[in-house]
């Protein structure tokens, strides 16, 4: 059974700072350790308020590096692209973010390219941090054709390529995202969601465990780490 702690918090607001403190810390941590400090974050509209308030703490960016945990395949400078809203927020404090995707418009190749990208970065992450669509999907591990891809790639597989059918409506494209393995690797994994939809379905889908219909249960269910899980209303 995984161990998952639930943080709850009255308003985003509050979530944001607690977050962005943590994160901070997990940074902090890392740069002591080993002098530099990688992160896969995620996309979505729940980070966007924790980014900005974690950018503003006074750490040594330029040590740190930053992946998309997952990344639609768009153009780099379309609205939908992961990597264009980290540039955004961490590029001005000096933080190295790297885009994991380039032109290619097939997902499986598109998915290689972007593991080779990949496989060149000191490994594991300090952090793989993960949010949860309302269909129970985390980073780009769908339902679909690819999701055994996603899911039971072997482990020094970092990144796949996912067509997720039925196609998610706030982005109706093909991704690539970190395969189960990859985000089981990280030294800290966390993950933040928002409303009570998604509590209660994450709540059954770590209680249901391997036997999940939802991609985020099949990938707990072989976390064999701590994870803290933050939640507001
Ligand atoms: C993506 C994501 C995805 C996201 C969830 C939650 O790029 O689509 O990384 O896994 O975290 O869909 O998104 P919200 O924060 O918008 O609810």
């Amino acid at each position: 059974m995984i161990e998952a702690e639930f943080w709850d918090y009255d308003s985003a607001e509050e979530m944001a700072s607690a977050v962005a403190g943590d994160v901070g810390f997990i940074i902090e941590s890392a740069l002591d350790a080993r002098g530099n400090a990688m992160l896969a974050l995620p996309g979505g509209t729940t980070p966007g308020p924790i980014y900005s308030k974690l950018v503003k703490a006074d750490l040594n960016w330029k040590k740190v590096t930053i992946i998309p945990g997952d990344e639609r395949l768009v153009p780099m400078d379309n609205e939908l692209s992961n990597v264009r809203a980290l540039a955004k927020v961490f590029l001005p404090a000096g933080a190295r973010v790297i885009p994991v995707t380039g032109d290619i418009k097939d997902h499986k190749l598109a998915g290689n390219s972007a593991d080779a990208r990949l496989q060149d970065l000191p490994w594991p992450p300090d952090l793989v941090w993960l949010g949860m669509g309302e269909d129970g999907h985390t980073a780009s591990i769908f339902a679909g054709p690819d999701l055994p891809d996603a899911l039971d790639a072997p482990k020094a597989r970092r990144m796949v390529g996912v067509m997720p059918d039925p196609l998610p409506t706030e982005a109706p494209v093909a991704r690539v995202t970190l395969t189960r393995a990859a985000i089981l690797s990280a030294r800290t994994l966390l993950i933040v969601i928002k409303g009570q939809q998604k509590r209660d379905m994450l709540e059954q889908a770590i209680e249901d465990g391997q036997s999940s219909k939802l991609p985020i249960g099949r990938v707990l269910a072989e976390c064999d780490q701590p994870i803290d899980i933050h939640w507001c209303p």
